[in-house]
């Protein structure tokens, strides 16, 4: 489906957009990738301008402010508009530029504060999302109703897929906006280069979250880009939840560190639980991800220590590296 198809990447130098490019390559797509300094989507202007330029026949719009729970925190009005008028912006024109095919990337900050485990596409709409991230889960929850009423009323061919949390080589590792990830590695890293006793993880350690490996999200995505055509949202994850005082465990272990972790419950824990129900990613598009929670991370860990400690300034850096 994909062979000579024209593919525009919004935010495909990103994080996730890194691992997506190649694998679109692999599948015959020619593919675009502009960098915000090229076509800011926040302006119309700009994104009438790369469409004008790209002529796209797919867009996959993954571009999107995003951060850990202090930058939201920190951000909620910027993360809002942000991600609100990039979406307005970009399936707009989709529509005006008659593309066959928009994928549009929400994500698990979406779902209700209170929802039954694991959460259903269903459930999307059955209350307000946790505060610490309401603003950027409510402007992707926007980004839905417009695929939505776009297929109704244009036809256009919009899919909506939901990703839980992404991790993996090539992350974001900066201080004030990574997840929880690559904070952690981080903060273990130079708690044991410096020697240092303790390392203090946010929140309680109790809440529970799922990781999806990045370059298995990009294969989930591409896979939906290839086979699935309809309105419904679909979660994309592994369906495996682990307590945050338990992925710490796992890190220190992995990287090495032999201090202590100190829980500091003064932090926000953020949403309690979050587990997928993964079975419509399998059903519809035979989307089922392969790298277990171990291997991943030790490939990330692996990833920081190699190649982000010596090359911080250079975000150029390849996908995952799966086996
Ligand atoms: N990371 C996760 O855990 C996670 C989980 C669920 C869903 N998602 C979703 O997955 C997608 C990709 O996330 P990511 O982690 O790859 O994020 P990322 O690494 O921060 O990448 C975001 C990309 O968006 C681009 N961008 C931001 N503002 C823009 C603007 N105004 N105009 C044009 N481009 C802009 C950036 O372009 P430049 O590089 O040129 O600045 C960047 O490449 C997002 O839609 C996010 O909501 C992520």
């Amino acid at each position: 489906m994909l062979t000579s198809k024209r593919i525009l990447v919004t935010g495909g130098n990103g994080f996730l957009g890194r691992c997506v490019v190649p694998t679109l390559i692999e599948a015959g797509g020619e593919v675009f990738a502009p960098r915000r300094r090229a076509f800011d989507l926040i302006d119309r202007a700009g994104v009438d301008a790369l469409f004008e330029r790209c002529r796209p026949d797919v867009v996959i719009h993954l571009a999107a402010d995003v951060g850990g729970i202090g930058y939201n925190q920190q951000n909620p009005g910027r993360l809002f508009y942000n991600n609100a008028m990039m979406g307005l912006n970009v399936v707009e024109a989709c529509r005006t530029y008659a593309v066959e095919k928009v994928v549009l990337v929400g994500t698990v900050c979406a779902y209700p504060k209170f929802t039954p485990v694991p959460f259903r596409e269903e459930s999307l709409w059955d209350g307000y999302p946790e505060e610490t991230n309401a603003p950027y889960g409510l402007a992707k929850r926007m980004l839905l109703v417009q695929a939505q009423a776009y297929r109704q009323q244009y036809r256009l061919n919009a899919i909506y897929l939901l990703p839980v949390n992404l991790y993996g080589p090539g992350d974001n590792f900066d201080e004030d906006s990574s997840h929880v990830i690559p904070a952690l590695i981080r903060k273990l890293v130079e708690a044991k280069r410096a020697g240092r006793a303790a390392v203090e993880v946010w929140g309680s350690g109790r809440a529970s979250r799922e990781f999806l490996y990045v370059e298995d999200a990009a294969e989930g995505i591409v896979l939906a880009t290839e086979r699935y055509d309809k309105g419904e949202p679909i979660n994309l994850g592994t369906g495996n939840e682990i307590t945050i005082a338990d992925l710490a465990a796992t890190l220190k272990r992995l990287v090495g560190y032999e201090g202590e972790l100190v829980f500091d419950p003064s932090r926000p824990d953020g949403q309690s639980r979050r587990c997928l129900d993964i079975s419509a990613a399998e059903r519809e598009f035979g989307f089922v991800a392969t790298t277990d929670l171990e291997t991943g991370l030790r490939r990330t860990v692996d990833w920081y220590l190699q190649s982000a400690l010596a090359e911080r300034a250079s975000p150029a850096v390849p996908c995952g590296g799966k086996a």
